[in-house]
């Protein structure tokens, strides 16, 4: 809307507020530019130092950190500067938050705008980026879409607990849901239920409220997979009459290990889903952006299907969407945070960029790096790596390969040594496990995936014996 009538606006417009951001995102700039590349500590005494801090965080947080990572917080492009001075060439993003890399220009002048605002905004404190955020979102869900309102809670979890609420709610009295073999939606008394790893719920009640169906299997084909899964479903809602609500559904699973379906299968489970008058629920929260398209559910061509679809990570901000028809309840859904004022701008400008800027369809900057990334893997697969790599799953930007045994233990020390040389990535799956990197596609180059490549080559010839 207008806002030229309010302060905020006059303020944001002034000659001084101008210069002054100006000169302060040059600055910025101009700093973080010296983050670039990979590099070792600055000195072994600040690296024993850094070793030390690490160490007290650990205490701090009662546990063991997975990786000696400790960030400046500034970085340049894909590469992330740590508080020894060293530089890491970084493949995970904290399991993908930054798409755009650190130090995004376009991302430093929404966080700069964001200044100005009061830190946290909520339900009952919405500001217009709560709005423009929603809009900004809504506007791309497609028009085969029947996704119609977004509510902004402060985690996937939670935007998660809220799309299981809202099914449940309009599916009452049935409550019982449908999820996958290898699923994650979080670690919250519901979600670690739905999450199909029994470490995350140890000592934990379980309340009987989720079936796990079979996941897409290649080796099956798609007609004896799909066949399965759907037989296991109907069996299981004519067993429990009228109890089951919905299926919820990662289209690629991220920590299942990048596991995804041809087209035909999900189109054969969701039409079984529709007859047996499920709700059907997409946990995008890793998925989101990072394929050919905006949603995962573009990428396949299945929008029609969802009635409900969550969000996070790469956005900054995380959201449940649904249709007008799962519209729930006023009190169902509420809570303090909805985030703060700069992570709601720069999750609007992320859509922005990502909708934009070229990064979609066939031929799009995603598509491309991520054909390059694949062939790399591929290519060592087959000649200077063989038999130090096993099964390469790529989708987008979301890439799985399975190194040595492919056991945890065998991929920890793999991802360990990676570190040291350099690169953050991180696992995925159980058993087989994968190497998982979501890298930062919106500012990679080709260079720097060949960078990448040589580094995991680099570090994959070190086992060979
Ligand atoms: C598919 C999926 N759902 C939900 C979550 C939970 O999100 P958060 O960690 O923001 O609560 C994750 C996080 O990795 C995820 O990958």
């Amino acid at each position: 809307m207008n806002a030229n009538h309010t302060v905020r606006s006059q303020l944001h417009s002034s000659p001084a507020y101008i210069a002054a951001k100006a000169a302060f995102l040059k600055a910025t700039l101009d700093g973080a530019r010296g983050a670039e590349g990979i590099r070792g500590p600055a000195s072994p005494e600040i690296h024993a130092q850094y070793l030390e801090t690490i160490k007290g965080l650990e205490k701090l947080k009662g546990r063991e950190a997975y990786f000696q990572y400790l960030s400046s917080g500034i970085g340049s492009g894909p590469f992330i500067e740590l508080m020894d001075g060293s530089r890491k060439l970084d493949l995970i993003t904290g399991i993908g938050i930054n798409f755009f890399g650190h130090a995004h220009p376009a991302l430093i002048d929404e966080l700069l705008d964001g200044i100005t605002s009061d830190v946290m905004q909520g339900n009952l404190q919405p500001g217009f980026e709560s709005e423009e955020i929603i809009r900004t979102v809504l506007a791309n869900v497609g028009p085969k879409s029947r996704l119609k309102h977004g509510w902004l809670l402060g985690s996937g979890t939670m935007a998660n607990e809220t799309a299981l609420k809202i099914i449940r709610q309009k599916k009452f009295p049935a409550t019982r849901i449908f999820a996958f073999s290898d699923a994650f939606a979080g670690r919250s008394t519901a979600m670690q239920e739905i999450s199909d790893n029994p470490k995350y719920r140890e000592g934990q009640p379980t309340y009987g409220e989720v079936t796990h169906l079979p996941f897409y299997d290649p080796k099956l084909g798609i007609d004896a997979s799909a066949e399965l899964t759907v037989r296991r479903m109907e069996e299981e809602v004519a067993r429990q009459p009228g109890k089951y609500a919905g299926m919820m559904i990662e289209i690629v699973q991220g920590e299942g290990g990048i596991r995804f379906a041809p087209r035909e299968w999900y189109l054969k489970v969701f039409e079984a889903a529709k007859k047996a008058n499920l709700a059907i629920w997409a946990d995008e929260v890793q998925t989101f952006g990072r394929l050919e398209s905006l949603f995962a559910y573009q990428h396949f061509d299945l929008a029609e299907y969802f009635d409900v679809v969550t969000i996070g990570k790469l956005l900054h901000a995380c959201m449940a969407l649904y249709s007008d028809e799962m519209n729930p309840r006023a009190g169902l859904v509420a809570g303090t945070f909805t985030g703060s004022a700069a992570a709601l701008r720069t999750g609007r400008r992320v859509v922005e960029m990502l909708t934009k800027e070229g990064f979609y369809g066939p031929d799009g900057k995603i598509a491309k790096l991520s054909k390059r990334f694949r062939e790399g893997i591929e290519k060592m697969k087959t000649g200077s790596c063989k038999r130090l790599i096993g099964e390469v799953r790529v989708i987008g930007g979301m890439i799985g390969f399975g190194v040595l045994s492919q056991n945890l233990d065998d991929t920890k020390k793999f991802l360990a040594k990676l570190f040291g040389e350099g690169v953050v990535a991180f696992y995925a799956g159980h058993d087989p496990y994968v190497v998982r990197c979501l890298p930062p596609f919106g500012v990679m180059k080709e260079a720097e995936v060949d960078l990448a490549l040589s580094v995991i080559e680099k570090t994959l010839l070190t086992f060979k014996t």
